[in-house]
């Protein structure tokens, strides 16, 4: 009998529902996922999880501004993070919402059994509240009486709320950080953790009152109080395997690893070890931290304006671009800035010169001389040749290391370095040469095989990192069913198999199409915004000067009759059987209302939620496909390239536009 296959068990933090997917949450569902990928090509038994964290003050704060109830409010967006993770071909096993019943039990559970061993009391506590980060912040924490991470005025609360007995697990904490050296890595965020152990560690206040929030779990044994929603979000991870001492928690719970971004690593390190502690659970195998992306240098925020947004670059580009240029371009642990234009030149030069033109020479080479034909005989091989057959179980044992550690960079630039060797031994043996003598025939053949089982080997090794493509490289060399990494050996490549020609795996950007492209854009932005306002235009224009679009010119009071409003996208959906149309839900502050847009070959669903956009809202209703629209969002559109019109600065819904 073959031995048990190992266990893996990967979370994701599982996002707050007050904002659509952005590249952040991209960045670390979509390493996961390549994490998953991996641990899946090498045989084991993998569980991975993400979600949706919905409940607490931000988010009850969010859908009043949006003016839904909560639950209506997270379902949408907990639907758009669903939505973007499926477009982008991520594998995750689970998708836990901590408003489903399975995570409310299970932290009512929890709850109980603390407060029956007494781990939990009422106490007193006064102290300066940050509603966006929802925690209370001490005096030395304070930034000239704002909060370190908002810069946002504090609110001064005292009330009484329940309080669980995180202090008196200080020591155990530090002994264990201590004597398990890869508990938290990399080790820049275990120092830090346990820097911040040297100072006394507070109890930690895990109710909110009703009369204050009531968006959130009741706790089970006063119900004048919800859970602080980072107890209750914390569970998730144990609430997704279903009870603990069930089968599926013992066969996962064991092996779990929690991937977060550092800005979460305190309740990560040091309240959910101490809760899982106290809760009589083992603590996790591993805390594997990743930093920052930022945009020029600076922080990615709403208020800046310069949100990438997940899907915003996967369609111009394709998935395996997208994924490639996050693992290759973030050193994991450290920040690293997002631009499109280093995406661009990734893709060109790693990509489509490097990867695409090995694949392309490659097949394109076995098919013109008549496929594989044989297997080389170990004798036969030069020292290039031996070296590549060398470098297969170094990449393998590389990546193997690279990945134990998340290192996806370091991953993907050992498989790299086997790639240049490919392209510079397709340089130096020239097989286009050697095919036009018969004597070098048996040279040829090694060749050929040597190339095609190159490609076998890479259509196997970067299946986590680029899925598409490695697919598409499979099957131009005959590789059916699905890639194992201990077939990742050489030698494998049968004679005759049928090869097939693949070009254009990643075609290159060209910076003169982008930089027009840019063009159109920026005159569309120039042109709006230099012309006048077309009621102070109606009245100043020159009849000798007229232009041809104002001959059909209407007045201002005719202009007026059309009533613009500021609308909040809350829901989109495609309409079945279109491929043109989607069906919103806008919110106009005190309303909701269907509007069908003709945009689905422009944007995706998940894109839109969210967005403000302008609608005529007083636009004589029509049925489309059977759905009554009531209003018509606004576009723009320059050839191919459409967008909606939103705002410069926040406006509420409902606001005239004029
Ligand atoms: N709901 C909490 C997590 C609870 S887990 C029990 C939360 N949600 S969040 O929506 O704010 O997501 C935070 C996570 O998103 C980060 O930890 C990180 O994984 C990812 N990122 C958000 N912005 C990011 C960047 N700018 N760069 C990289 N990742 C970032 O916190």
């Amino acid at each position: 009998m073959s031995a048990p296959a190992r266990v893996f068990y990967l979370t994701t933090p599982i996002y707050y529902v007050n904002a659509t997917p952005h590249l952040g949450h991209a960045y670390t569902t979509i390493i996961a996922d390549a994490m998953a990928r991996y641990h899946r090509l090498a045989g084991h038994d993998v569980r991975f999880l993400t979600g949706t964290d919905e409940h607490g003050d931000k988010i009850a704060q969010a859908a009043a501004k949006a003016g839904v109830r909560p639950q209506g409010y997270t379902d949408q967006i907990s639907a758009a993070f669903r939505q973007a993770w499926q477009r982008l071909g991520i594998t995750n096993d689970d998708f836990i919402r901590t408003t489903e019943e399975r995570h409310k039990t299970i932290v009512r559970q929890i709850l109980q059994t603390l407060w029956d061993a007494g781990e939990i009391y009422l106490g007193k506590y006064g102290g300066h509240y940050c509603f966006g980060c929802e925690r209370f912040y001490t005096e030395k924490e304070i930034v000239d009486g704002t909060c370190p991470d908002h810069r946002t005025p504090l609110t001064w609360i005292e009330e009484e709320n329940y309080f669980f007995k995180m202090s008196k697990y200080q020591g155990w904490l530090i002994e264990l950080i201590e004597s398990r050296p890869d508990l938290i890595r990399p080790e820049r965020y275990r120092n830090e953790i346990l820097g911040f152990l040297r100072e006394p560690l507070q109890d930690l206040s895990i109710s909110r009152p009703t009369k204050r929030l009531e968006w959130g779990i009741p706790l089970p044994f006063d119900d004048k109080y919800v859970t602080y929603v980072w107890f209750d979000a914390l569970i998730n991870y144990v609430s997704a395997l279903g009870p603990p001492g069930g089968e599926t928690f013992n066969r996962y719970w064991p092996h779990v690893e929690h991937l977060i971004g550092k800005d979460i690593l305190k309740p990560h390190a040091i309240y959910w070890p101490c809760m899982l502690k106290a809760a009589g659970l083992d603590v996790f195998r591993r805390l594997d931290v990743h930093g920052y992306w930022n945009i020029g240098g600076g922080k990615m925020s709403k208020s800046i304006g310069n949100v990438v947004e997940a899907l915003a670059l996967t369609d111009k580009y394709g998935h395996d671009a997208f994924r490639y240029f996050l693992m290759r371009e973030m050193t994991f642990g450290l920040d690293a800035d997002f631009s499109e234009e280093a995406l661009v030149g990734r893709l060109n030069a790693d990509l489509a010169n490097d990867l695409g033109n090995l694949v392309s020479r490659a097949t394109t080479l076995i098919v013109n001389s008549g496929g594989v034909s044989r297997v080389p005989a170990e004798t036969e091989l030069d020292d290039l040749e031996r070296q590549i057959r060398d470098r297969f179980a170094r990449v393998r044992e590389g990546v193997d290391e690279a990945m134990a550690e998340f290192a996806f960079q370091k991953a993907l630039a050992r498989i790299w370095e086997l790639i240049g060797l490919l392209n510079g031994y397709v340089d130096v043996s020239k097989p286009w040469e050697l095919a036009k003598s018969a004597a070098a025939r048996p040279r040829l053949e090694r060749v050929l095989y040597v190339l095609g089982e190159s490609l076998r080997f890479l259509g196997i090794v970067l299946a986590p990192f680029l899925p598409d493509a490695a697919g598409k490289i499979r099957r131009a060399v005959g590789q059916t069913g699905e890639p194992k990494l201990s077939e990742a050996a050489w030698g494998r490549l049968e004679p005759g198999t049928a090869i097939e020609r693949l070009s254009g795996l990643f075609p290159r950007i060209d910076k003169e199409e982008r930089s027009k492209e840019e063009q159109i854009g920026k005159t569309d932005a120039a042109s709006r915004t230099s012309s006048r306002p077309p009621t102070e235009r109606a009245g100043l224009a020159d009849p000798a000067t007229t232009t041809p679009e104002l001959a059909n010119s209407v007045s201002i009071d005719q202009f007026s009759k059309i009533d613009l409003r500021v609308a909040e996208i809350i829901a989109a959906e495609a309409v079945a059987k279109s491929k043109k149309l989607l069906k919103l839900t806008v919110s106009l502050g005190d309303s909701q209302r269907t509007v069908v847009a003709g945009i689905a070959e422009h944007y995706a669903p998940a894109d839109l939620v969210g967005k403000k956009v302008v609608i005529v809202a007083n636009l004589e209703p029509a049925k489309l496909m059977g759905i009554e629209s009531q209003g018509m969002v606004l576009v723009g559109s320059a050839g191919d390239r459409w967008a909606v019109l939103t705002l410069d600065r926040d406006l509420p819904p409902g606001a005239r536009v004029k």
